[in-house]
């Protein structure tokens, strides 16, 4: 399929570019640039084996994105493209709100005068707030805890609004938890613009000198340490589901919500110690207050994951941790750091594709 990439160049889409085009479909990515680099083209391409095409497009510019349906003919949109930072979105809820919802209201209207109906979003466990009860399933109560959750939410619902009114549309719904980890060849990873918002990439700057120490907030929730509990999932198995996703969705012709989690909680400091056996290095920490919002524990049922697309994630906490470490120490400086020479092969292609590729 010849497949749209809304924030393919950000960290989930281009992983998810090089399961795409391992899987033998034709990526084409639109991305505003603003949460990403430009470098990592350079580096899909070296994955990838192809060129990749890449257009510079905020998906709120209908007309630059008319154009892109008109130039190509898509067969689905997979929907990264979002602000993504809960704290940002407490101090900006309308930059929020007009990227992320005004964003996604633009793209389907373009998907609809296009006549393309099929769209695979990323969404994430933020929908669940505080959850109840963990495991979560996915008919557990939403509600949004901060306008970032709040534009995933009302993303989801004016979806599966255009789903009701268009018997033709399908979407996938993918709820994502904690992504972390990177490419194990070590040429793309998660490059977080200033200072990091969440556990992982805060770790790895720790570990490569780039921070002097990590804040575990809190050691007095109910939890197995006293510090939160999360369901950190392996960036390659997420992006696998993506490529899982659209094939079922199209295959069955259905539309469906899954959650994407390994369905095992770990603890700050459970992974604190997983990434310094990975590194070899200390990750001097000091405990401090409860970040305000953060649930004590946040975990996946991620069954209907397996029962719907077969897909289970399959890295642990170790291949996790070994994977960001390899990225970090590779690219000390995300992706203003010099490309070295791959360490691991391209993705491998199925034989047709490559035959095809070749002009057979
Ligand atoms: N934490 C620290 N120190 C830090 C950063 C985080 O102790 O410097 C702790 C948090 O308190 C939490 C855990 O590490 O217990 C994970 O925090 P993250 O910020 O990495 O992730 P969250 O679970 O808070 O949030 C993530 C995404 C959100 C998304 C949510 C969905 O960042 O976008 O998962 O469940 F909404």
């Amino acid at each position: 399929m010849r497949i749209l990439v809304c924030g393919g160049a950000g960290y989930i889409g281009s992983h998810t570019c090089v399961a795409l085009a391992g899987r033998g479909h034709q990526v084409v990515i639109a991305d505003s640039g603003v949460n990403s680099s430009s470098r990592v083209m350079q580096r899909l391409q070296r994955l990838v084996g192809a060129p990749l095409s890449m257009h510079r497009v905020d998906v709120r510019d209908r007309r630059a994105m008319a154009a892109l349906f008109a130039t190509y003919r898509f067969d689905a949109v997979l929907h990264f493209a979002a602000l993504k930072a809960v704290g940002d979105s407490c101090r900006r809820p309308l930059d929020y709100f007009d990227n992320n919802i005004g964003g996604t209201i633009a793209l389907l209207q373009v998907m609809q005068e296009a006549g393309v109906r099929r769209l695979v979003f990323s969404s994430s466990a933020t929908v669940y707030g505080d959850p109840s009860q963990v495991p979560v399933r996915e008919d557990a109560a939403l509600q949004a805890t901060n306008p970032y959750g709040r534009t995933k939410l009302v993303a989801e619902q004016l979806i599966e609004d255009l789903c009701g009114s268009d018997p033709h549309f399908r979407a996938a719904n993918l709820r994502y938890f904690n992504p972390v980890g990177a490419h194990p060849s070590g040429l793309i990873g998660e490059d977080p613009c200033g200072e990091p918002n969440n556990l992982m990439p805060y770790i790895c700057q720790v570990a490569v000198g780039q921070r002097d120490r990590l804040q575990v907030f809190g050691s007095d929730y109910p939890t197995v340490d006293g510090t939160g509990v999360r369901d950190y999932i392996h960036v390659v198995d997420l992006a696998r589901a993506h490529v899982d996703a659209l094939e079922y969705m199209v295959g069955a012709d259905r539309g469906f919500t899954v959650n994407l989690g390994t369905g095992r909680g770990i603890s700050v400091l459970e992974l604190v110690h997983a990434f310094e056996r990975a590194s070899g290095r200390r990750i001097p920490y000091d405990v401090v207050a409860r970040r305000p919002g953060d649930s004590a524990e946040v975990f996946a049922d991620p069954s209907l994951a397996h029962a719907l697309l077969g897909w289970r994630a399959e890295h642990d906490v170790d291949a996790m941790c070994r994977d960001a470490w390899h990225w970090q120490a590779q690219n000390p400086q995300g992706y203003r750091s010099p490309l070295r020479r791959a360490t691991t092969p391209r993705v491998q292609r199925p034989r047709a594709v490559v035959a095809r590729l070749a002009g057979a």
